[in-house]
């Protein structure tokens, strides 16, 4: 048998890492609370329909990147590479549109079969907000106001920019598509093989094609500023405005069209130069035809996704400050006859304790210091005899012979 090994693209999180998971998803669990968000969490997988006519044919994510498959009963699924369709799925199936404007959080692996690198995976994870049934710019700003304010909690205000767009209206957008067609077919051949295939299919997409010469062509092109209706003008300088207001700095990227089709309007992605290729941490827009593309009503919408794993590989934990790790250890047999029992007591009344095994005293004393104990309870039978324990803070060295419960209600004293 071949070695055994993970499947590519995908990562065992072990316990530092998984703890930095935890730190952002509550961070921003807590914040998306504070902002009227309520958690929801829907299949990891979807039929597949949902993602193909939300996210479009002819997107990256539909055409290259899902994993399908065909379940036992012949129904074709589809791993979710991400969340905004199943909330759009969700809303509709649920019969929600009586309870709206709605607003909601979530939290969860999605798959996508991209080529892994540095920040990019095949299972990432994804914590988002979708702001359902709000027509007005000022939804925009309010998610965008959360997402800045999560990752100004995780200590990324100078480390990220948020670069901001407008798609217009669906009407501005498709007065541009046919713009944009005109000036690049007669340029058809000198376009990448990637351009080429989206200049027939999904033509905005070249505007952030990554490919250099891709870009040189694109220098003399018609401006999507130029063919935005003034409703759509007067929708974006008011999103402007008010994150100006707000205090929340962003850069104009008139070439940022975002990678799933859905999109309308505002457009934005706060970008790191801090890993590489994979620059995007948290993105995402206004999508008023989706809920409408999928067969439900009428329904604005406007959200972002921040990838995990990306903050995570920039985020450093905090210190942990008035941490008590208690460490027990027998210093003869009577006092290892009864190092489970303190253990479990100390556990009970909420402390973290380990237990310390193997080699003589001087080298559990030694395993103690390893792993930072704050204090250090020593079983003997000299002073379990007289139903004391020895309990040493490991910082001034002090030590003291005291019954347990003692020790418990000194230590929760100096919590
Ligand atoms: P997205 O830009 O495709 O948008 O993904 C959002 C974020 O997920 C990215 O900014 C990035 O941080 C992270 N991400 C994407 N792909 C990967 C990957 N392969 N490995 C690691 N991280 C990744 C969406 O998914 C939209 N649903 C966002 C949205 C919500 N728009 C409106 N509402």
């Amino acid at each position: 048998m071949n070695k055994v090994q993970k499947v590519r693209g995908t990562r065992d999180l072990l316990p530092i890492e998984k703890m930095k998971f935890r730190f952002i998803e509550q961070s921003a669990y807590e914040k998306a609370q504070r902002y009227g968000f309520g958690e929801i969490e829907t299949p990891i997988f979807e039929f597949s329909e949902v993602f193909h006519r939300s996210l479009g044919e002819t997107s990256d994510a539909i055409s290259k990147e899902t994993y399908t498959f065909l379940d036992r009963g012949g129904e074709s699924l589809t791993l979710r590479p991400e969340g905004t369709a199943g909330v759009a799925r969700a809303f509709i199936s649920e019969g929600m549109a009586q309870n709206l404007p709605l607003k909601f959080y979530y939290y969860g692996p999605m798959f996508r079969y991209e080529r892994p690198q540095k920040g990019r995976y095949r299972q990432f994870y994804q914590l988002g907000v979708e702001a359902l049934g709000f027509e007005t710019p000022s939804a925009d700003v309010e998610v965008l106001d959360l997402g800045w304010n999560l990752l100004k909690s995780l200590g990324f205000e100078n480390r990220c920019i948020l670069e901001i767009n407008t798609l217009g209206d669906p009407e501005s957008r498709k007065k541009y598509r046919e713009q944009l067609v005109a000036f690049l077919l007669p340029l058809k051949n000198e376009l990448s093989p990637d351009s080429q295939i989206r200049l027939d299919k999904n033509p905005l997409r070249i505007l952030d094609s990554k490919d250099p010469s891709d870009q040189k062509l694109l220098e003399g092109a018609p401006q999507l500023e130029a063919s935005l209706s003034t409703e759509s003008k007067v929708f974006f300088e008011k999103v402007l405005k008010s994150l100006t207001d707000l205090g929340i700095p962003f850069k104009l990227n008139p070439k940022l069209v975002r990678g799933l089709d859905y999109y309308c309007h505002t457009v934005f992605e706060f970008t790191t130069t801090e890993l590489g290729a994979q620059g995007a941490l948290l993105s995402g827009g206004r999508y008023d035809s989706l809920i409408e593309t999928l067969g439900g009503p009428k329904t604005p919408g406007v959200g972002w996704a921040a990838g995990v794993d990306r903050l995570a590989e920039m985020f450093q934990l905090p210190e942990e400050t008035n941490r008590t790790l208690i460490a027990v250890l027998a210093a003869d047999s009577a006092g290892e006859a009864e190092e489970l029992k303190v253990l479990q007591k100390l556990r009970y009344a909420g402390f973290h304790a380990e237990l310390i095994l193997g080699g003589n005293f001087g080298k559990k004393m030694k395993k103690a210091d390893k792993l930072k104990a704050t204090h250090a309870i020593i079983l003997g039978e000299t002073e379990l005899n007289q139903n004391l324990v020895s309990i040493k803070n490991l910082g001034s060295g002090e030590q003291q012979n005291l019954p347990l419960s003692q020790v418990i209600a000194d230590l929760r004293g100096q919590r």
